[in-house]
């Protein structure tokens, strides 16, 4: 079974679909990570995230043990992220992981922006999962404080609007719902809410 779960910054959708794949047995990829790490190493060596040639070099020696560096849950490796995903060859280099994970037993759980469009148009189910651009920032705003971390409301959503409208309006792979994908508003939800809805519409559609 594949679950594709798409879904702008900050919706909750990772938390989501990591409990998802634990519930229902099944490997979990979060796909925002592999272009945080093409776009951390960019940065690392000093180069553009927007430079194709630096971009391409980066995603075609990623390493998985790459995944793993805390350092791309920070805000750097987000925006580095989708600019390094705005250039299609990086989508190119990067998709046969991403198929390779989702056809391998027992299946997987995968998020991120164009799993139910482009990497797994066929997934058994598909969740858009979404939630109001402000409530989005809350929710980031005060993750960063509960970390100890410095942040302004303001500028958290000013970069989540920006991060949204550049993955929203590339021409390769942009941000959107599948045609067959459930869409799931969790503005007034929390995080139980929003997985007992998932994990419902799971259940109905696969049986
Ligand atoms: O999901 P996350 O916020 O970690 O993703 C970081 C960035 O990686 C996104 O803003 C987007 O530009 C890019 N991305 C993508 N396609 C995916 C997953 C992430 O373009 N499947």
């Amino acid at each position: 079974m594949i679950i594709a779960v798409d879904g702008p910054a900050a919706s909750g959708k990772g938390t989501l679909a990591r409990r998802m794949a634990a519930e229902l047995g099944l490997a979990y990829l979060d796909t925002g990570k592999i272009y945080r790490a093409v776009g951390y190493r960019v940065l690392a060596e000093d180069g553009d995230p927007a430079d194709p040639e630096a971009a391409l070099a980066a995603a075609r020696t990623l390493d998985v043990s790459q995944l793993s560096d805390p350092a791309l849950a920070g805000d750097d490796a987000a925006e580095a992220a989708s600019k390094v995903a705005a250039i299609p060859a990086v989508r190119d280099a990067l998709m046969a992981f991403q198929r390779d994970f989702a056809a391998s037993p027992p299946g997987a759980v995968l998020d991120g922006r164009d799993i139910g469009t482009v990497v797994c148009p066929d997934a058994d189910v598909k969740l858009f999962v979404t939630a109001d651009v402000e409530t989005r920032a809350e929710r980031r705003h005060k993750e960063l404080l509960d970390r100890g971390e410095p942040s302004i409301y303001a500028r958290v959503l000013q970069a989540l609007a920006d991060r949204d409208s550049r993955d929203r309006s590339r021409s390769t792979a942009p941000m959107k719902a599948a045609d067959d994908a459930i869409i799931v508003d969790t503005t007034t939800m929390d995080a139980d809410a929003a997985f007992n809805t998932a994990i419902n519409i799971v259940r109905s559609r696969t049986g």
